[in-house]
């Protein structure tokens, strides 16, 4: 029995077609539910812990994940007990080796991972973080001590403590991807650059996997190259209530890695689904979606979205 988490939404349940008509080909799971799915339909939606809700999913069943996890220690969701919170750097670390074995298991045998994960510095051991005028998420009611081993101010380097410990689990770690952000916050430091980067690993469950080289190229028509400009999302908070989440990805990001490692009718996933963006990616690629998430709003605001 996998407990999942009520999502009491008086929004459409399902996703609109073009029509206007709820879709039979979406299945949203939000209460106790036994057993594995036999199979996916167009577009799954779980209100749930990744750990939990990913046992539902049919094996072999998904050929590639877009996804970002909760950064340790940089956001606040105010969601109990959430993953990213973790006290320990090596306790954040463990929770995601342990989703992402859960992970292999749902994978072809050709499936793939894009995992983006950003760097965080050291808190110095302040323990809380101030609210930010200009990024309310950033404020956090606590804040992890300075790691063992590391120094206030030191840069963690957590993407690839992250990717050493997936590669010791059986990970292949095909490709480190710099996302170049041109339009990345300004930064209120002095002694260091500013940061305009996060990494994107692609991950394979085995030493072959599905990957189009065609599929999308680079500067001047050559091979797609490691570092990409792509400009965050621009916040429209106030404006489209749908766009309401701290660290939405850019959905230009989601769509060339669901483009790369995808093909159309093929089952994208996001275990921390967040504002859904690579959900709406795989549906504008034709592709069948499934979306893990936790908080419950975020949920309703992925069903806003897909309706549109
Ligand atoms: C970095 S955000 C993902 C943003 C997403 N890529 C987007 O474009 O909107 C991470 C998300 O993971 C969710 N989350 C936290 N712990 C989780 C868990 N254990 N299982 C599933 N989702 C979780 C958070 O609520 C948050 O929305």
């Amino acid at each position: 029995m996998t407990t999942l988490f009520p999502i009491q939404s008086t929004e459409a349940a399902t996703p609109l077609d073009a029509r206007g008509n709820h879709s039979p080909q979406y299945l949203r799971l939000d209460a106790e539910t036994d057993g594995e799915l036999p199979a996916l339909p167009a577009a799954t939606l779980i209100r749930g812990r990744a750990s939990e809700a990913l046992d539902l999913l049919p094996a072999e069943s998904v050929r590639t994940v877009v996804t970002s996890p909760p950064y340790w220690s940089l956001r606040d969701y105010d969601i109990a007990d959430p993953f990213g919170r973790d006290d320990t750097l090596r306790d954040y670390v463990t929770s995601i080796v342990a989703d992402f074995r859960k992970l292999r298991r749902v994978l072809t045998d050709d499936g793939t991972v894009w995992l983006n994960i950003g760097d965080a510095y050291t808190s110095g051991n302040r323990r809380y973080r101030a609210p930010d005028r200009k990024n309310r998420a950033r404020a956090m009611s606590v804040r992890p001590r300075t790691p063992h081993g590391l120094k206030p101010k030191d840069l963690i380097g957590l993407p690839w403590r992250v990717a050493f410990a997936l590669q010791d689990d059986g990970w292949w770690v095909r490709s480190e991807v710099i996302w170049h952000k041109p339009n990345a916050h300004p930064e209120s430091v002095g002694d260091r650059p500013t940061k305009a980067h996060e990494t994107v690993f692609l991950l394979s469950r085995d030493q072959d996997y599905y990957y189009d080289v065609a599929a999308v190229r680079g500067t001047n028509d050559r091979r797609l190259r490691t570092v990409w400009d792509i400009p965050t999302r621009p916040r429209r908070r106030g404006r489209i209530p749908d766009d309401d989440h701290p660290a939405p990805m850019p959905i230009n990001l989601a769509r060339r890695c669901v483009t790369l490692t995808s093909e159309p009718g093929d089952v994208v996933l996001d275990p921390y689904a967040g504002s859904g963006t690579t959900l709406l990616a795989a549906a504008q690629l034709r592709r069948r979606w499934v979306g893990i998430e936790l908080k419950v709003e975020f949920v309703r605001l992925i069903e806003r979205r897909m309706s549109r």
